[in-house]
Formats: structure tokens, C-alpha cells, sequence
């Protein structure tokens, strides 16, 4: 990053790259669970949910690489071995349920997913509001992004 670039960032280095790592390690294990659970799932909603899990999917891997590239502007390095994925994830990996056809699990788990995104973005925000602008900014685009997946996840839940 260049030297005004640095200069108006406030926030800690160390602790604004430990906080993306997070973040990007979520966003990474989101993308995984998704994308298999999309390839897993059988059952009569299935087809629907297979959709909204492959965009969600891809959604999560578009929010890793703004992380990386924030990460790698700031000096560090994204999670170079996949090993320490969960190690730096704040939220975690739930695997898809044993049962394919158990769609109820696979809604309430992508609920879960997505309200620690939302919890975590959101305490972020407040966080980097005035020590870092441009993490900040990440941060609010992802918050937004987390809110509409957890909107459209709650529409299955009200499905009679
Ligand atoms: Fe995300
Ligand atoms: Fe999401």
C-alpha cells in the first residue's frame, strides 16, 4: 500500500489482518458449505434450495477475495494452508447434514451461518468506522450482502 494509504489508516495493522483473516476464513468455509450442501441435498424442495445455495456460494467466494485483497494491501497474507481455515474462523464450518433429505437442518444451519456473518460484520463496522475507511467499507458491503441471505433463507422458514 502507499504512503498516504498507510497514513490514514488509525486501526492497529496487526489487528485490522487478524480480523480480515477471520472474516476471509468464514467466508471460505461459507463458500464450501454451501457449494457442497447444493451437490448433497435430495428431497422434494430440494431443486429450490440447490439454487439459492450455489448463488450464496458464489456470493461467499466474491467476499473472500475483496478480504484477500484488503489483506495483501495491508501487508498480510491471506490463510496460506487450507489447514488453518477453522483455526481462524470465527464463526466456524457446519458439515451438511448426514441425512440429504433433511432440508430443515440445511435451512437452519445457513440461518446460523449467516447471523454470525451479520453479528460479526456488524461489530466490525462499529469497530473500523473511524481508525480504517476503507476496511470499513468492506465490512459494511458485506453486512449488506449477509442481511439479503439471511432474508431470503427466512422466506423457507415461513413456507408452509
Ligand atoms: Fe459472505
Ligand atoms: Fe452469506
Amino acid at each position: 500500500m502507499g504512503k498516504k494509504g498507510k497514513e490514514i489508516v488509525k486501526a492497529k495493522l496487526d489487528e485490522v489482518i487478524k480480523d480480515l483473516l477471520a472474516a476471509y476464513s468464514d467466508e471460505w468455509l461459507a463458500h464450501y458449505q454451501y457449494w457442497l450442501t447444493a451437490r448433497w441435498i435430495r428431497g422434494m424442495d430440494a431443486d429450490t434450495l440447490k439454487g439459492v445455495l450455489e448463488k450464496q456460494s458464489a456470493d461467499e467466494l466474491v467476499h473472500a477475495g475483496k478480504l484477500a485483497e484488503r489483506i495483501i494491501q495491508l501487508g498480510g497474507q491471506p490463510v496460506m494452508n487450507p489447514n488453518q481455515l477453522i483455526e481462524k474462523a470465527g464463526c466456524g464450518y457446519k458439515e451438511p447434514p448426514k441425512d440429504p433429505a433433511d432440508l430443515k437442518t440445511v435451512i437452519q444451519d445457513v440461518l446460523n451461518a449467516e447471523a454470525c456473518a451479520i453479528e460479526y460484520y456488524s461489530k466490525m463496522c462499529e469497530k473500523y468506522r473511524t481508525t480504517d475507511l476503507v476496511t470499513h467499507e468492506i465490512f459494511e458491503d458485506l453486512l449488506k450482502d449477509e442481511v439479503d441471505d439471511e432474508e431470503e433463507w427466512e422466506k423457507f422458514l415461513t413456507k408452509p
